[in-house]
């Protein structure tokens, strides 16, 4: 329906208007009969004078699924989320369907509420990149399968359905390495939540570069944060502050690393001469920070697209076996990280 001035106009004024019943009207709007052409024409002058736009959510109802995709996300103060929606928008846009994006602050229970609401709403599919502690796998099971859902960036334990993820383990196993061949040896890393598989994944990668090394970590060398800036700079300040004090840190990303960045400069050390740091994510800002920083790149927008064209493989019925796409992650060498030095 459309408003004309302050009232919306109904199918009932365009049947008037065209001298027909309200059910040629619907049948014209909905493609969804023979309509002689002359009525089509009278319908549709009629449709065109009287503003009239079509309800898509009475549509929605009557198909009992809406051209609408549900995404649900864990910060979308992150950089690196927007631009995973954007690859999933603009998948979304050239199959004409919207999408309805909710935030969840990385809290379980918020993301339960969304999950529920979005399947009320009756999304045609729905893509989640899973909270911290996420539920998604009972949550999932217990909507029987009744619409698709991809899993994308973490995967919570359990999760037998389709995800889409970059290869964490292997580009955090990048980073170190790349200051092991620097000639660093006390190396300390800035995990992100370790009950978060992107955190848990990139924390292993990190430990197998240094056990491959046959160099040791100091168990306070491995700090947990939670992916922010603030949680770089405070664990950044206390590795600082450590002696033997690390010569190099792997952040678990590249807000983390602006963190630590923010730590040296109050602390009056130098990156890289004091210490080297390499991010991971390679989000835009990642060129403009001084120094710029060596970081891991991951295709955000290239991962949200991945997702987006997956789902609409299954929203067209085609039968492809359950996928677990595992995209490259690329260590981006700029001027944060050197050989350690002279001590
Ligand atoms: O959730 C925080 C991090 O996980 C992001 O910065 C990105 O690295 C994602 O994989």
């Amino acid at each position: 329906m459309a408003t004309r001035g302050s009232k919306r106009v109904t199918m009932r004024q365009i049947a008037a208007r065209a001298r027909v019943s309200v059910g040629t009207v619907s049948h014209v709007i909905n493609n969804s009969a023979g309509v002689r052409e002359e009525v089509r024409k009278r319908v549709l002058d009629a449709i065109e004078r009287l503003g009239y736009q079509p309800s898509l959510l009475a549509r929605g109802l009557r198909r009992n699924q809406t051209t609408i995709l549900g995404m649900i996300i864990p910060d979308i103060s992150n950089p690196f989320f927007p631009l995973v929606v954007r690859g999933v928008e603009d998948i979304a846009y050239q199959n004409s369907y919207r999408l309805m994006l909710c935030n969840t602050d990385n809290d379980a229970q918020k993301e339960q509420v969304y999950f529920d609401e979005l399947r009320a709403y009756r999304m045609a599919g729905l893509i989640v990149i899973p909270s911290a502690d996420s539920r998604l796998v009972p949550m999932a099971a217990a909507s029987g399968g009744e619409i698709p859902v991809i899993c994308l960036d973490r995967c919570p334990e359990g999760w037998k359905g389709d995800t889409v993820t970059v290869d964490n383990a292997e580009g955090a196993y990048q980073a170190a390495r790349y200051l092991l061949e620097l000639g660093h040896r006390r190396i300390a890393t800035i995990a992100g939540q370790l009950h978060v598989t992107s955190g848990v994944e990139r924390l292993k990668g990190f430990k197998r570069a240094l056990r491959e090394a046959g160099v040791s970590i100091a168990p306070e060398y491995i700090q947990e944060g939670r992916f922010d800036r603030l949680s770089g700079y405070e664990k950044g300040l206390m590795l600082l502050q450590f002696s033997p004090r690390p010569t190099a840190i792997v952040a678990a990303n590249d807000l983390v690393a602006l963190g630590v960045l923010a730590a040296l400069r109050e602390m009056g050390l130098r990156c890289p001469e004091d210490v080297s740091l390499v991010g991971f994510d390679d989000q835009e800002i990642a060129s403009f920070t001084n120094p710029a920083l060596t970081t891991v790149a991951q295709p955000a927008y290239q991962m949200g697209a991945r997702a987006a064209a997956l789902l609409f493989e299954r929203l067209r019925g085609e039968d492809v076996p359950t996928q677990q796409v595992v995209m490259k992650a690329t260590l981006r060498v700029r001027d944060s990280a050197a050989a350690p030095g002279g001590e």
